[in-house]
């Protein structure tokens, strides 16, 4: 799955998301200052499966979520109904670049969600979109994970043979109803010049000991140097961008595994 979405977020993939994947307290006190700082409603652009959201909803934030996924987005709704916060009318399964939603937001967000897909034109599409979405003086914030310069080296070597051979054995969790969900990745391919990385996974659910299901899918991520976010950014027609590191606001450091890159509509 994915190889037409350029995403993986689906089946077995989605209840991983679902079940292992928790909110980190430093993105959730991040948000809850942007959120404070630039204002509401805002959006959860790429929200999957309700991570941040519905902790937010659950703190009385006035906050909407899209994603491509109908699977991430069904988990965003379950997780709501759990924490016993009211979601209806809030989610929608949109692209980014085909986001339509009838309000228009102070502040919108994605984390590790922008620039999947890898499209540089459905990309900036998206970032008009986004623009159109927000109220002037609104902001956006897009958090991403960069391959480090010597990891960039290292993918577009010409002698690195692609896709990677698969490895054994991946990370493993224990899901809620005791069944046990391993996931196994691979590089599929590197385009330098662009700086998309296709990825492929195996998702496999193991029941006492046995493999009873698995799933493969893809994924293409452009990871866009600061610079070049932030021109695609006032291409579209925000002011004001501003490269952070990672959910701190402080500037960004070569060591840094996260970048976050700001902007706001200027009018
Ligand atoms: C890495 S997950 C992050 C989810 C969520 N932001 C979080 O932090 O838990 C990326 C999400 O982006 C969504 N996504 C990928 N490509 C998309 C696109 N073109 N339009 C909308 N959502 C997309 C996936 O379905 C997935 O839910």
């Amino acid at each position: 799955m994915g190889e037409q979405t350029g995403t993986w977020h689906y089946g077995l993939i989605a209840r991983w998301w679902a079940e292992v994947n928790k909110p980190e307290a430093v993105e959730l006190a991040y948000l809850r200052a942007a959120i404070g700082r630039f204002g509401e409603p805002a959006l959860d652009l790429g929200c999957g499966t309700g991570r941040l959201l519905v902790p937010l909803l659950a703190e009385g934030f006035d906050v909407d979520g899209t994603d491509i996924s109908p699977d991430m987005v069904q988990y965003a709704r379950d997780a709501a109904a759990l924490a016993g916060v009211h979601i209806e009318g809030r989610l929608a399964v949109q692209t980014f670049d085909g986001l339509d939603r009838p309000r228009r937001y102070a502040t919108i967000f994605s984390i590790g969600s922008f620039a999947i897909g890898g499209s540089p034109e459905r990309d900036a599409a998206a970032l008009r979109r986004i623009h159109d979405h927000l109220i002037p003086g609104g902001a956006v914030l897009l958090s991403y994970e960069p391959p480090t310069e010597a990891d960039h080296a290292r993918m577009s070597d010409p002698a690195r043979i692609y896709p990677s051979p698969w490895p054994k054995t991946g990370p493993r969790a224990t899901l809620s109803d005791g069944d046990e969900l391993e996931l196994l990745s691979r590089a599929a391919g590197y385009d330098a010049n662009l700086r998309c990385q296709g990825l492929e996974i195996r998702a496999r659910l193991w029941r006492d000991g046995r493999l009873v299901r698995e799933e493969s899918g893809s994924l293409l991520n452009t990871y866009y140097l600061p610079e070049q976010l932030t021109a695609m950014l006032e291409g579209a027609g925000f002011g004001s961008v501003a490269v952070e590191g990672p959910y701190t606001g402080r500037a960004p450091e070569p060591a840094d595994d996260t970048v976050v890159v700001t902007a706001r509509r200027v009018s």
